[in-house]
């Protein structure tokens, strides 16, 4: 969800005007995710090197993070999602934290579409933590080495109740990954528009899916193939 601060920039307006606007995007983008019946959407909310921001900056983040918690808690628990996060999260604010796992625990239970939140996230923070893991299990002889493949190490990672990454959009026209999802995003389409996260809203969305739908995953394999095993 790139771009908040350079929209308010160009209205002559604070950054934080931007994210404001921004948590109204996540809103309707979330709404038409689910009413489209998408599994799982996952938002990038907050980067692990987003701390190095301005203090004021950060601060404001947090502050709009728990009112779109508390605002949001009758729209996910009303509608059957489960609220998920990713990162870092314990060095959060408790004022973010505490609304955060409350949320977290009580939609534990619902089977609707999985909402998560990569915050205080990077691809190669988890990646670590997941190395971290795995290393301490094969020392303490509850693995062995040799066992370590492809699916192990998708199974220590924080994605990995998650199904397979299928699209990544990112807005406001930076063609870079920036350290969201490294692992996940080996087979997922890429796509990145120019339109800033606090414009992108379910029009976009839609165009975005519509895009996607057009294009075809090979996973390596070749045009013939896939549609020979098509018939
Ligand atoms: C993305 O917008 C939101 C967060 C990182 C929280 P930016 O704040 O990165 O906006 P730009 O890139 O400065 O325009
Ligand atoms: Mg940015």
């Amino acid at each position: 969800m790139d771009g908040n601060g350079r929209w308010a920039q160009q209205r002559g307006l604070p950054r934080i005007e931007g994210h404001r606007v921004g948590a109204d995007s996540v809103r309707d983008v979330t709404r038409a995710s689910r009413e489209l019946g998408i599994q799982a959407l996952t938002l990038y909310a907050f980067s692990s090197q987003n701390w190095a921001r301005p203090a004021d900056e950060v601060a404001g983040l947090m502050d709009l993070l728990r009112d779109y918690l508390l605002s949001e808690r009758s729209e996910i628990m009303d509608n059957g999602i489960r609220l998920f996060a990713i990162g870092d999260v314990d060095k959060l604010p408790p004022r973010v934290t505490e609304p955060l796992h409350a949320l977290l625990a009580d939609s534990a239970a619902n089977r609707g579409m999985i909402l998560t939140l990569a915050l205080s996230y990077g691809g190669r923070e988890s990646i670590t933590r997941a190395i971290r893991a795995l290393a301490r299990d094969v020392a303490a002889g509850l693995l062995p080495a040799e066992s370590i493949d492809l699916d192990r190490i998708s199974a220590y990672l924080p994605t990995h109740e998650l199904p397979p990454l299928d699209l990544l959009i990112r807005t406001s026209g930076e063609q870079r990954v920036s350290n969201f999802l490294l692992w996940e995003i080996a087979y997922a389409e890429l796509m990145f528009i120019d339109t800033p996260w606090p414009d992108f809203r379910r029009a976009q969305l839609h165009e975005c899916l519509a895009q996607y739908g057009g294009r075809e995953r090979r996973f390596g394999l070749t045009s013939q193939q896939l549609s020979d095993a098509d018939v």
